[in-house]
């Protein structure tokens, strides 16, 4: 069993989502201002719709915690959606009172979104019923608790970041530099290069007054993690397999990279691997960090870089050509209110997916129920590596 589970449950426009994270050690603190900090960021970004403005994303903790501090008891959290008010009748969880049709059906699917092989699954006619859990709103409630991981892993000096590459056509490849996080969430797309920023909300304006939508890439740093979590033992205890199983688990994202990725194919051995040179203490360094992180399914204690790719918004304002299940005949494809670019976002929540992954490998390399025989052990691994 893993070391750390965590659920999510809740419909878009339902009353509340709800998630569930068990594994986090008795002795962390834990408040509504921290993940209502991390909520808010989620929002940031040029090209989202006004669903944004309308959640406030407070969420409130209804166990796992007693007087700021976690329990060591799965750690309980709800997201009420301001947005049900409008959607109370349409989204009832009682049964309806009378036989007339609920508003706001969907027959016709979104080519890109999961609306058709949804219905098909779960056999629904109205495709609402796939899309109101297939929306990324669920993601609200991913971040919310990557933030309870990423407290423990702040606990442990490990810092989260992160920052968009590309948006379209337009690419911010500047080199990191020392940044604050408040400056790269101050940049409209979250770019570290301004210039390119402006390159990319152009590409966003361009897109909406087309009626169309955009993808782009997004790079997620994690910093001063432990040497040696995960394993090259065994396959499904590689760190990188979870990193990418966690990052294609986000909706929309198509491809993940760990380091030079898909790069390393096309140069030599020479121009991919990272050498090694003794330190000043004579002790061993890479030179460089082109695996990103991670060798031989275990972390170098090097910084881990994370690239995805996220496709194009599947709601497009100029709809796809798509087909009315219920006649058969061709048409336009159903128009939900949409982003219309959310790589940014998808920047924000790809730290909390990567706090998640380190957490769980965290706790599975050190154990401990309480932070202070976590932190203890970590400190102790610390100790003996650098003597090493
Ligand atoms: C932060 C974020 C926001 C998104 N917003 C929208 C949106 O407004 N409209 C939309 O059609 N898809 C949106 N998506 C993408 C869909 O959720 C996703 O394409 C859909 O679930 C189908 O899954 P797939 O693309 O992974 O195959 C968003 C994704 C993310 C990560």
């Amino acid at each position: 069993m893993s070391r750390l589970r965590f659920l999510t449950a809740g419909e878009s426009h339902g009353p509340a989502l709800v998630g569930i994270i068990e594994g986090i050690p008795s002795g962390l603190r834990i408040d509504a201002e921290i993940l209502l900090a991390q909520a808010r960021r989620r929002k940031l970004g040029y090209g989202r719709g006004n669903r944004q403005n309308i959640e406030t994303d407070e969420v409130r903790i209804v166990g796992g915690v007693r007087r700021g501090v976690t329990l060591g008891s799965p750690i309980a959290l709800v997201l009420e959606n301001k947005d049900h008010v409008r959607w109370a009748e349409i989204m009832r969880v009682d049964p309806p009172d009378d036989d007339a049709p609920v508003a706001r059906q969907v027959h016709v699917p979104r080519p890109g979104h999961a609306d058709r092989i949804g219905g098909i699954k779960y056999a629904f006619d109205d495709l609402r019923d796939v899309l109101e859990r297939a929306s990324a709103r669920e993601t609200a409630m991913r971040v919310a608790l990557g933030t309870v991981a990423r407290a423990l892993l702040a606990e442990l000096g490990v810092t989260l970041s992160s920052r968009v590459v590309r948006i379209g056509r337009a690419v911010d490849e500047t080199p990191w530099r020392d940044v604050t996080p408040d400056e790269i969430d101050s940049s409209p797309v979250r770019a570290l290069d301004p210039v390119a920023a402006v390159a990319m909300v152009q590409e966003i304006e361009h897109a909406k007054a087309a009626g169309d939508s955009l993808g782009g890439v997004f790079e997620v740093v994690a910093r001063n993690v432990p040497v040696a979590l995960g394993s090259y033992v065994q396959w499904d205890r590689r760190l990188e397999a979870e990193v990418g199983r966690t990052f294609l688990a986000l909706n929309a994202i198509k491809g993940v990279e760990l380091g030079l990725g898909f790069g390393a194919a096309a140069v030599r051995g020479s121009q991919a691997h990272d050498e090694y040179e003794p330190d000043a203490d004579a002790r061993t360094r890479y030179r460089t960090n082109r695996a990103g992180g991670i060798e031989g399914g275990m972390t170098t204690g090097q910084p881990i870089v994370v690239r995805a790719a996220m496709k194009p918004i599947a709601t497009l304002m100029q709809p796809l050509d798509s087909v009315d299940l219920r006649t058969g005949e061709a048409t336009r494809a159903h128009i939900e209110r949409s982003d219309t670019c959310a790589v940014p976002a998808a920047a924000v929540i790809g730290e909390s997916l990567l706090a998640l992954v380190l957490a769980e490998a965290i706790l599975d390399k050190f154990g401990g129920d309480s932070l202070d025989e976590l932190r203890e052990r970590v400190k102790r691994w610390q100790h003996t590596v650098r003597a090493r």
